[in-house]
């Protein structure tokens, strides 16, 4: 088996990214981390990745100026020079261009803190609690030009609980996050998903466990 060769595009803490680091470790996972990439100098994300002996590469916007597009030029150049199959990304806080979604589509994935469509863009999880939804979550999804949207490869449902506070429910659904990330990766790197009518199906599934990560308990 050869396995996909994955860049990871960070903005900050990199749990997330850590989480397909680890997962990748295991001899029959279909994919290896050969890059991270962040766009901020700081990210706590870096430290980790070149201690695990991951190549990583700070590419600063701000020294881009307005200029949205060399940024993203020079982002896939570096990922092209790494052979880069799939490029995820893991909380990097950049909007991209319709030029760059298109050099990676149907290549790139995006994971969001809620069970897309519900509850876009930032703060899901007061938003959530505001709305008074039961089951909150995370959504892995293929990116396309509009902000988090795209066909989705998977979901993790989380339970909200009467006495959450946004904190409290987005540490339960970040760590089903680094559950969901792996199983969404290991799909799209066996090449198990298929764009249908805008919706993503998965070939052979079995189970609602490969679509679907539900609570224990
Ligand atoms: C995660 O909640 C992810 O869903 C969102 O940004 C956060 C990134 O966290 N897109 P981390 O950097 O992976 O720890």
């Amino acid at each position: 088996m050869s396995r996909k060769r994955v860049a990871v595009l960070i903005s900050g803490r990199g749990s997330n990214m850590t989480a397909l680091i680890a997962a990748a470790k295991a001899a029959d996972y279909p994919a290896e981390i050969v890059g991270v990439i962040s766009n901020r100098l700081d990210a706590a994300g870096l430290k980790y990745a070149a201690s695990a002996g991951i190549a990583t590469v700070t590419l600063d916007h701000t020294t881009f100026g307005k200029d949205r597009e060399g940024f993203e030029r020079t982002l896939h150049h570096e990922l092209q020079s790494h052979q880069v199959d799939i490029v995820c990304l893991a909380g990097f806080m950049r909007l991209l261009t319709p030029w760059f979604v298109q050099q990676w589509a149907g290549r790139m994935l995006n994971i969001h803190p809620s069970l897309l469509p519900s509850f876009k863009g930032l703060h899901t999880h007061e938003s959530a609690i505001r709305a008074g939804v039961k089951i909150h979550g995370a959504t892995v999804h293929f990116v396309i030009p509009e902000m988090d949207s795209g066909p989705i490869v998977a979901q993790v449902a989380v339970p909200v609980l009467d006495s959450d506070t946004p904190d409290a429910l987005a540490s339960r659904v970040l760590v089903a996050e680094h559950r969901l990330y792996p199983l969404a990766l290991r799909l799209v790197a066996e090449d198990r998903t298929r764009i249908v009518d805008g919706r993503c199906h998965i070939v052979g599934v079995a189970t609602a466990e490969q679509a679907l990560v539900v609570p224990d308990g």
